[in-house]
């Protein structure tokens, strides 16, 4: 592909986002930089050390003394909070659940945004979020915007809870992604939006390699519609 690119894949919870990113980056040889495990990283911080989600204030004191950072391991940044590696305990749909609601205000979003940036500094990278082409990398080569519907989202996130062992219900699930889609999206500071420059996917009856696929096209299609203009 040439000068290595930075490539956006927005969306809500469930729509695949992880997988497909993942499969894309290790297909191009690029880094997979997951921005919602830095959100669920400082929720988790919040929900252990017992600091309220509503607590603008608290969470800005969280955040101003907690160093998050981003170490490439294997091509995927995995991130440390105060040089720790937080591993699977930040996967849970509590987590996830707080991850959206701290998520909705500035400080968070602002403790994180050089992070993100200087991981994207070099190009060669798959960074997956909810503001990735809107907010972080605004000036992108490529973004994308993967949807599903409602209950296709809801059944994949319930099967992969499932098949790591979490008990859970499936009405449960559902209510969380309600939740977290009203939130994630009714927010003031960088909604989950689909940038007017993104192209979008639907990918409730596609496979992980179909989306993938999909999203390689539009990348050649681009590259030779840009190189014909000059
Ligand atoms: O992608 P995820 O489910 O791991 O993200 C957890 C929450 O973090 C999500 O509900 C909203 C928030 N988030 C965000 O606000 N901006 C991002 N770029 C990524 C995640």
């Amino acid at each position: 592909m040439g000068k290595k690119k930075i490539i956006t894949v927005d969306g809500p919870a469930g729509a695949g986002k992880s997988t497909v990113s993942k499969a894309l980056a290790k297909k191009l040889g690029y880094i997979y930089l997951d921005t919602g495990a830095l959100y669920r990283a400082l929720a988790h911080k919040a929900l252990i050390n017992k600091i309220s989600l509503e607590d603008t204030s608290a969470l800005a004191k969280m955040c101003s003394s907690t160093k998050v950072s981003l170490k490439n391991i294997d091509s995927k940044m995995v991130v440390l909070v105060d040089g720790e590696d937080v591993g699977n305990k930040i996967r849970t749909e509590d987590v996830g659940l707080a991850a959206s609601k701290i998520s909705a205000f500035a400080v968070v979003r602002e403790s994180l945004l050089n992070l993100q940036r200087e991981a994207g500094l070099q190009g060669g990278i798959v960074a997956e979020g909810r503001d990735m082409g809107s907010i972080v990398f605004p000036h992108a080569d490529y973004k994308f915007y993967l949807d599903a519907n409602a209950e296709e989202r809801i059944k994949r996130r319930y099967s992969e809870l499932l098949a790591k062992g979490a008990g859970v219900e499936y009405l449960a699930i559902q209510k969380d992604m309600m939740a977290r889609d009203n939130q994630d999206s009714q927010r003031e500071i960088a909604p989950l939006t689909a940038s007017i420059d993104a192209i979008i996917i639907d990918s409730s009856d596609l496979s992980v390699e179909g989306v993938v696929e999909k999203i390689i096209q539009h990348i050649c299609a681009k590259k030779v519609g840009d190189s014909s203009n000059h």
